[in-house]
């Protein structure tokens, strides 16, 4: 074989070389190729064994074009692997960090209902000149049933299911003691109201072992139960949004006399629709307890009944946010599932 030939062939080799890998996309199959035409016994290696018959003359010439087709194979494999590499690493890039999605929200937390509610009867209390005043959750038996007309022994105490830590300390299982620990702390005029968590041992769906009431207490010279409708009327329009009907029912608390349920006209029938299921056909909803503080809960605390008459209340903020939300049971307040509590 000629000179000529020769370097035509392995030229031509070069060619064919590029021409295989263009399409090849994995990195086995380069090198495979590559071993086909520089491996020992690979194309361009068994035509280097023509150089023999190529006189000595000219085997420089032939050598070099061998040397620069073999290099050229070897910068055409290096190139494709190179490019190979860069289309992985795109497609990685592309597949982690998606610019054009939208940013993960961390998720939003909010006040749960029963505080909003708090929050909200706060507000619409001082806008009447009330206060907030606090107790502990955990207090006397003093605080919550002896200076509140509940001796020992009294079959009123019953009335509260209560948690008792010792025979003299319990949770207190209503937020009446707070009306004490104000009285005993400041003289009147006294205008409070006391939201807080109370305990009892009491479990059903319109009952929790705890709960929030809201006791109010106002005590002056010239106090009456007409003012405390005036302060329920009050509530009652802020809070449902709407002018409803209040009325008193007898009803008996040891720590006042004379003691009154309150209701208020059924927000969902207004009138006693025989099938409302919330006001069960009456056309009205009891909200609170009340009355007149009795002068043995002033004779307590050294108030002089003969100048002072005041009124309380207490009632459950579950309660009257059930009332607003048309929540039927207690217990999805209390389970922590934020589905539900995220409507609020
Ligand atoms: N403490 C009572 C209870 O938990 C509610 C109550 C009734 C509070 C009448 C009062 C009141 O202040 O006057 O059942």
């Amino acid at each position: 074989m000629s000179a000529d030939d020769l370097i035509r062939q392995v030229d031509n080799l070069g060619r064919v070389f590029a021409a295989e890998i263009e399409p090849l996309a994995g990195e086995q199959e380069i090198r495979n190729a590559q071993a086909r035409y520089l491996g020992k016994k690979g194309t361009v290696s068994q035509l280097m064994k023509q150089m023999r018959h190529v006189p000595a003359a000219q085997r420089k010439r032939v050598g070099s074009v061998f040397n620069r087709v073999k290099s050229s194979i070897a910068d055409a494999v290096a190139a494709k692997l190179r490019q190979l590499e860069e289309v992985d690493k795109a497609s990685d890039l592309a597949r982690t960090i998606d610019v054009t999605l939208p940013g993960r929200q961390g998720a939003i937390g909010r006040l749960h209902l029963v505080t909003q509610v708090w929050n909200e009867v706060v507000e619409i209390f001082s806008e009447i000149g009330f206060e907030v005043a606090e107790g502990p959750q955990i207090d006397t038996d003093f605080h919550c049933f002896e200076a509140l007309a509940m001796p020992k022994g009294h079959p009123a105490r019953d009335m509260q299911d209560t948690f008792y830590i010792t025979d003299d300390v319990v949770l207190r299982p209503h937020t009446s003691p707070v009306q004490i620990r104000t009285m005993t702390s400041q003289t009147p005029p006294v205008k409070i109201i006391a939201p807080g968590v109370v305990y009892r041992r009491d479990d059903d769906p319109t009952h929790s072992p705890m709960f929030t009431q809201l006791e109010g207490l106002l005590v002056d010279e010239v106090v009456g139960l007409s003012d405390l409708k005036g302060v329920f009327l009050h509530l009652i329009r802020r809070f449902y949004g709407k002018s409803l009907e209040v009325r008193f029912r007898p009803s008996y608390f040891p720590f006042v006399e004379p003691g009154v349920e309150v209701d208020m006209q059924c927000a969902f029938c207004m009138s006693g629709n025989p099938a409302c299921r919330v006001c069960k056909g009456t056309g009205w909803i009891e909200i609170s307890g009340a009355g007149m503080v009795d002068p043995d809960v002033f004779a307590h605390v050294d108030y002089d009944a003969e100048k002072f008459t005041g009124f309380a209340w207490g009632m459950g903020l579950e309660r009257i946010a059930m009332l607003r939300h048309n929540v039927n049971d207690i217990k999805h307040l209390y389970e922590g599932d934020v589905r539900f509590l995220r409507q609020f």
